[in-house]
């Protein structure tokens, strides 16, 4: 079983469509995958619920109960754990010690980028990501390449010593797809296709390290 925890302290900078993208992903790729909830909002416990009548279903699991682990069949191959705004390192490690692998989305703005050094100081404190057991990757989320703020953003994220694994676009495909329980990668279209390919470099680097 891998499981990859996809975090943020800061609100909004996309984690619950990294968390549905990504369990769309390896359950479109055949893998049995759970998606733990751990935010008492519950997004992306609709979104199973919105797909749970396809053959790649990904089945929900209330991470804000006690003893939520238990309930992770034992046959399953991949989870995703989707966590809430708000929550540093300290609240996030009954996550973390479960995890292989963090996934930090950024947005490409100042406020955004200030606001999650603090979070990534939380995660650095924790044993496994002292001894570099735990990868950590960022992910630029909601990029307008076209525009000095994305470019400048990127930049300024590159300098950090966590390496940026991937960028995502700014596009109304996410939020179409999340809200029908899918996924850019529920489609076979050329329209998504460059959107898919977006993600080529994040699922590379999670399959070097976990
Ligand atoms: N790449 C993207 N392009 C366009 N819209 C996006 C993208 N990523 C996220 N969004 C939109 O931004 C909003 C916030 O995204 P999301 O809910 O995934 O963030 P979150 O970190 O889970 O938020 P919260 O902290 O409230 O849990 C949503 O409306 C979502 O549809
Ligand atoms: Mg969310």
């Amino acid at each position: 079983m891998r499981t990859i925890l996809v975090a943020s302290s800061k609100g909004g900078a996309g984690k619950s469509t990294l968390s549905t993208s990504l369990a769309a992903h390896f359950a479109v790729d055949g893998k049995r995958t759970v998606l733990v909830d751990a935010d008492k909002q519950h997004s992306s416990t609709r979104w199973c619920e919105k797909r749970a009548h396809l053959d790649t279903a990904v089945l929900p699991i209330d991470g804000t109960v006690k003893n939520w682990q238990k309930q992770i069949p034992e046959n399953t191959q991949v989870v995703i754990i989707d966590s809430p705004a708000g929550a540093m390192g300290d609240d996030l490690d009954p996550y973390i010690e479960l995890a292989d692998a963090v996934l930090v989305p950024v947005l490409p703005s100042m406020i955004d980028i200030e606001a999650t050094v603090p979070f990534l100081n939380s995660m650095a404190k924790n044993a496994r990501v002292k001894k570099k057991k735990l990868p950590i990757g960022l992910v630029s989320n909601r990029l307008k390449p076209w525009t000095n703020a994305s470019q400048q953003a990127v930049e300024q994220l590159k300098s950090w010593p966590y390496s940026v694994v991937g960028e995502l676009r700014d596009t109304q495909a996410y939020v179409l797809m999340v809200a029908l329980g899918k996924s850019v990668f529920d489609y076979n279209s050329e329209q998504l296709r460059s959107h898919q390919e977006d993600w080529a470099p994040i699922l590379k680097w999670l399959k070097k390290v976990i």
